[in-house]
């Protein structure tokens, strides 16, 4: 596709931030085509919504430790998007870091979505962080990713207010709502800073 970003898209859990993706992608909101879905998890929900989007997907194979992807792995991993012709690499969910081999092989072509208002809150839970902190609006943020944990360069937030008697679970909920419509937005402005 000329003038539209080739994505490969990475993730562990259930997938919604690609199925937004996607969702933008038919609507003709985000220039860009899905070339590659790769999950660490071969139950994760992502694999459903990427076959019921018809993406080609793969799943990466197991790995000895639970926060990183062993050198060769992570190699294999970078080939095989290579392969299919991912030039930029979306993480959605993915609950590992990315090392050399990735960050190397996709040099400033990595971004990820969290769900707080980076720098505050990075690494796990983030939407019961804000909520045990008591601050009344948190949200989510799409940055680059480096070889840290959520610490790469914020793109653009989104705030979410924080409701009186919400749960874990609720402010998780309309987190997700708002990242639904974050990621696609900055893929496209990242795809029309790059081809225009
Ligand atoms: C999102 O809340 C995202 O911020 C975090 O992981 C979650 C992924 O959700 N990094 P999903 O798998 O896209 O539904």
């Amino acid at each position: 596709m000329s003038g539209g970003l080739r994505l490969g898209v990475l993730g562990s859990g259930k997938g919604s931030n690609l199925d937004s993706i996607a969702a933008a992608i038919a609507k003709g909101e985000l220039r860009a085509e899905v070339r590659m879905v790769m999950s660490d998890f071969s139950e994760a929900g992502i694999l459903e919504v990427a076959r019921k989007w018809n993406l080609p997907f793969g799943v990466i194979p197991e790995s000895r430790f639970k926060t990183r992807l062993e050198e060769e792995i992570e190699e294999a991993l970078a080939r095989t998007l290579r392969a299919a012709g991912v030039e930029f690499v979306v993480l959605a969910g993915y609950m590992r870091m990315l090392k050399a081999p990735m960050l190397n092989a996709f040099p400033r072509a990595i971004v990820n979505i969290h769900p707080s208002l980076l720098p505050a809150f990075p690494g796990m839970e983030a939407w019961r962080q804000a909520l045990e902190a008591g601050v009344r609006v948190t949200g989510c943020s799409v940055h680059w990713v480096d070889g840290g944990m959520d610490t790469g360069a914020v793109i653009a937030r989104r705030e979410v207010p924080v409701a009186d008697g919400d749960t874990p679970e609720t402010l998780h909920a309309r987190i997700q709502e708002a990242e639904r419509e974050l990621y696609p937005e900055v893929l496209e402005s990242i795809r029309r800073a790059r081809f225009q």
